[in-house]
């Protein structure tokens, strides 16, 4: 094994941080099992791993984070073809817009399933054979929503929030094995989870609701913000090379100056003024009802 032929398994590379992350390393010489949900969505992969001439590298594999199945099947593979996985990306993620009144049950539940019980379960699936290997790296992808709270998300940042948590936890049970799990904190880049993977509570759209003023002021707002967003996601790409490839990563891994600077202000400015500021951006005034 040279010094970069990783085997990397990541989830949810059918666009965003996950599919420019699989090509970057796959250039980087490493063997990756780039996996997505529906392989109806791989032409955009196949077709930049082409371009760049590192198609050889990159396996492209159904796999739901939801689906233990289909974690057993590519696992199995992995284990069978390359006898040992080296990294695990888990990236595949969504974010659900609206109030928690106009939130369901079941609204919650998907947000928990992909977000946080999607890692569990792949990391459930992968740390025994790192651990048997004494050798390995977790990678989460969690968010600068991890760390401080925002109206109309709390679906979003509560399943961030519990990621967090669990990768403080779990660094602390597998070092001893020699297994690094490691946080990566993006800012907002534009991806196509502020786009056509944009998902809304049950209420959202609804006239009926008490929020349903405050969620059209929101949906404006977001939509100006994603218009003007200009962030390279393959800034995010390049961090994650980078620490696949050091040898001493960092747990948390803040990218990108607004993500910086939100992570500063949260520390030290007293919660209420930093909600009155949230507030203000986000509701100038009182919206009617
Ligand atoms: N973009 C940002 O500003 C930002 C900031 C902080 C953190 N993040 C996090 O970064 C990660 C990647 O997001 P992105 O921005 O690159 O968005 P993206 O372009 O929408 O990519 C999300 C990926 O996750 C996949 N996915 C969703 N549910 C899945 C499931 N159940 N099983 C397998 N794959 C699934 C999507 O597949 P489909 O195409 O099938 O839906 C897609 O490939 C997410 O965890 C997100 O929370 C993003």
């Amino acid at each position: 094994m040279t010094v970069r032929s990783r085997v990397v398994l990541i989830t949810g590379c059918s666009s965003g941080f996950g599919m420019l992350a699989a090509l970057r390393l796959a250039g980087a010489g490493c063997c990756v099992y780039a996996t997505m949900r529906d392989l109806g969505k791989r032409a955009a992969i196949d077709g930049e791993a082409a371009r760049r001439g590192c198609s050889a590298n990159i396996r492209v594999r159904a796999l739901d984070v939801t689906d233990t199945a289909s974690i057993k099947r590519v696992v199995e593979e992995i284990m069978t073809v390359d006898g040992r996985i080296d990294v695990l990306i888990n990236n595949a993620g969504f974010g659900i817009g609206g109030f928690f009144e106009d939130l369901s049950d079941e609204d919650w539940r998907r947000q928990f399933d992909t977000n946080f019980f999607g890692v569990l379960n792949m990391t459930r699936a992968v740390a025994a054979r790192m651990r048997l290997s004494s050798s390995g790296r977790i990678i989460n992808i969690s968010s600068m929503a991890a760390y401080s709270g925002t109206p109309a998300f709390s679906a979003y940042v509560s399943s961030k929030w519990a990621l967090e948590g669990f990768s403080e936890c779990l660094y602390m049970e597998l070092k001893p094995f020699n297994i690094d799990v490691i946080l990566v904190e993006p800012g907002s880049y534009r991806t196509r989870i502020f786009e056509d993977n944009a998902r809304y509570a049950e209420g959202f759209f609804e006239p009926n609701s008490p929020y349903f003023a405050l969620s059209r002021r929101l949906n404006d707002f977001i939509s100006a913000r994603v218009k003007k967003n200009e962030r390279d996601p393959v800034d995010v790409a390049k961090h994650i090379e980078n620490i696949v490839f050091t040898a001493h990563p960092r747990f948390r891994n803040i990218i990108g100056v607004v993500a910086k600077l939100r992570a500063w202000t949260v520390r030290h400015v007293p919660f209420e003024f930093y909600a009155w500021t949230v507030q203000k951006a986000l509701f100038n005034g009182k919206p009617r009802a």
